[in-house]
């Protein structure tokens, strides 16, 4: 038995929902690239769940759906307002995702019928958690869901700010979910995949998969790209700043991919959705920078951006902390891991790979009293 490190290569699981072939991504086999010029998020989320594009009526009764199911429950809300208010983001949405699963009923109802239900209610959940735990760490009260709400991403802007979004900031955050919503046997996709695998339940799947999109490797690099522009501050510091990193061997957060070696499909439009949210706004200075990272990075490593790098100055133009940024992924990213804990259920097999054992052999027992 010989292990194979971080799994490159392993092909773990058949999945219809989407596919990465050459390059190109696609959800239930429509590229990517059509479904980000084209596509609503909601239309992604219903495509991820039940294999083709909703009609009109299927999607808006998917939309009432979802802001019918929007509201958190008051204990979630309570404790939500216990938590240190300096606690990390992600820690705090991994928590309250959890004890979800304490005030549903159904929550330990395995009927396809039920997990279905589950899965509209932690996507329409998890957007008033995040929006929550914003306002209250701040001293502010939560805003309550919009009964009437046209999208996931209005709801959430107004969630967080209290008043009605722009058209173009509901437009570049549904187009960003759009992009995030599902990617193969990603990292968090797989957790969740390993865990509900053993038949537990769906909160416990997404539990774990908010766990694994934490990590700087993963969904945790797009606050990481940010926090390094910060740090640059200006284009004039660029060329300095990553050419000692990259002297250093150390990482540059938002570039290269496991599975992409030739550049990641959903980079070019956070790449554009960036530029033209950047002359909107006047401040073109995160742009300016991204692209001269990437001019070094690729110069240099030959290393292309991934998603995360050009989220960064997404998020950053429609004013949504940096602390956040990994949440949205997790908001987005939820449609994408229900569809695979269904699609495990629909097909189970316990997950329980084997290791490849590297420690010594034949050692005696020694009582404690000789050790
Ligand atoms: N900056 C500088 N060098 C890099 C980077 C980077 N971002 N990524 C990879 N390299 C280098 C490595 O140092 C290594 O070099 P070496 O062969 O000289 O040791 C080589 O490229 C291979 O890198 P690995 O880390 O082995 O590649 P792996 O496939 O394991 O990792 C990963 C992929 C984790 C995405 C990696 O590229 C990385 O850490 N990137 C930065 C974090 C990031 O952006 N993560 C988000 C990924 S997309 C997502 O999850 C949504």
């Amino acid at each position: 038995m010989t292990a194979t490190k971080g799994l490159e290569g392993i092909v773990a699981t058949t999945s219809s929902i989407s596919s990465i072939i050459d390059g190109v991504l696609t959800y239930r086999g429509i590229n990517i690239d059509d479904l980000a010029e084209n596509a609503t998020f909601e239309e992604v989320v219903y495509l991820l769940w039940y294999g083709k594009l909703p009609n009109r009526s299927e999607l808006s009764g998917l939309i009432q759906e979802l802001n019918s199911n929007a509201a958190v429950p008051a204990e979630v809300l309570n404790q939500i307002k216990l938590y240190p208010k300096d606690v990390n983001t992600m820690a705090a949405l991994r928590t309250a995702v959890s004890s979800l699963a304490l005030y549903d009923p159904e929550a330990g109802d395995m009927t396809p019928e039920s997990n279905l239900r589950k899965a509209i209610k932690l996507q329409a959940q998890l957007p008033t958690i995040v929006a929550a735990f914003d306002r209250i760490r701040k001293g502010l009260e939560p805003i309550a869901p919009k009964a009437d709400a046209g999208s996931i991403s209005e709801n959430f802007l107004y969630m967080l700010t209290g008043k009605n979004p722009e058209k173009i900031a509901i437009e570049a955050l549904d187009k960003a979910l759009v992009l995030h919503a599902d990617h193969e046997l990603n990292a968090s996709t797989f957790a969740a995949r390993v865990t509900v695998a053993t038949l537990s339940d769906i909160y416990s799947g997404v539990t774990s998969a908010i766990g694994a999109l934490k990590g700087p490797l993963h969904g945790g690099a797009n606050e990481a790209v940010m926090a390094m522009l910060e740090e640059i501050g200006t284009a004039a510091n660029v060329k300095s700043y990553i050419t000692e990193k990259l002297e250093n061997k150390q990482k540059i957060m938002g570039f290269g991919h496991r599975v992409y070696k030739n550049g990641d499909p959903r980079a070019k439009h956070l790449q554009k959705m960036s530029q033209e949210l950047g002359k909107l706004t006047g401040n073109m200075n995160w742009y300016d920078m991204s692209i001269q990272i990437e001019e070094l990075v690729t110069g240099q490593k030959g290393l292309k951006p991934n998603v995360d790098f050009y989220s960064a100055s997404v998020y950053t133009s429609l004013e949504i902390p940096r602390d956040l940024f990994t949440p949205i992924f997790a908001i987005s990213r939820t449609s994408g891991w229900t569809a695979h804990i269904l699609e495990q259920y629909e097909n189970n097999r316990l997950i329980r790979p084997r290791a490849e054992y590297t420690g010594p052999s034949h050692q005696a027992y020694v009582p404690i009293e000789k050790r």
